[in-house]
């Protein structure tokens, strides 16, 4: 039989969905976060990256249109900028955790992840502990931010940056010793520039999942979640993840 889903069978219909702006899947994200987030001018949105193209998909499998909004990090992990409602979700690389939970609703886990230490290849520092005594960077907002703050001797400098945007160059200008942030995007610093590697993985058992202002959309999380589902059944996340990560 084919009753509307009200039961969360089926394509939803829009109107269920509580969207900021009819028609459309309104993504609120950190840019650039390479290889999550990405200015592109050739993509639909005006950005790719993983997390873009799976909201893209998604927003196509919704009949949705998708539009990308760069928001600060610190603010959409706090809850602060979807409780404006700004947008229907945050799509920026961002951890599932307790502490976010409490302002946040999360889709399930779509990428697995892990924290590193990305430094000068010519420095002398091969772990956390020889960062004593000098700046190590960090994104405002982040569970980086918190494992630095945790494990870091205790006269290191911590020095936040509101986006990988400054904080990338700043190493290169080398106004900082380090960067203690998610894997595969000091990875793909170290890929895109041989001055630069990573000497220390540090497996905290991350997972990132899609956020959503806390109780307001639920017709919209679970309908994420069923073409999250589908997108894995169907091979495009697979397609999408192969784009992007080459393991
Ligand atoms: N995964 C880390 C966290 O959730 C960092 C995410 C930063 N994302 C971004 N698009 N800047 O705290």
């Amino acid at each position: 039989e084919d009753t509307p889903a009200a039961d969360g069978e089926g394509a939803p219909a829009s109107e269920d969905l509580e969207l900021v702006s009819d028609g459309t899947l309104t993504v609120c994200s950190d840019v650039p976060y390479p290889p999550f987030e990405i200015e592109d001018s050739d993509a639909p949105s005006g950005y790719s990256g993983f997390d873009i193209d799976i909201v893209q998909a998604i927003a196509d499998g919704l009949g949705l249109e998708l539009v990308v909004q760069d928001v600060g990090f610190d603010a959409l992990q706090s809850g602060t900028v979807l409780a404006a409602g700004q947008c229907d979700l945050g799509a920026s690389a961002m951890t599932i955790t307790e502490e976010r939970k409490e302002n946040l609703d999360f889709s399930d886990p779509y990428y697995d992840s892990l924290q590193s230490l990305l430094v000068p290849v010519d420095s002398d520092i091969d772990s956390l502990d020889d960062l004593a005594g000098q700046a190590l960077g960090v994104q405002q907002g982040t569970t980086g931010k918190a494992y630095a703050e945790e494990n870091a001797p205790e006269d290191t400098e911590i020095t936040d940056f509101p986006s990988d945007g400054e904080l990338w160059p700043a190493l290169q200008a080398g106004t900082i010793a380090g960067i203690l942030q998610d894997f595969p995007v000091n990875d793909e610093h170290a890929t895109a520039d041989e001055g630069y590697h990573i000497v220390e993985t540090y497996e905290t058992d991350e997972q990132y999942g899609f956020a959503f202002p806390k109780d307001e959309k639920p017709a919209l999380l679970a309908a994420v979640n069923e073409q999250l589902q589908e997108l894995r059944d169907n091979g495009t996340y697979d397609e999408i993840y192969n784009t992007y990560f080459s393991t």
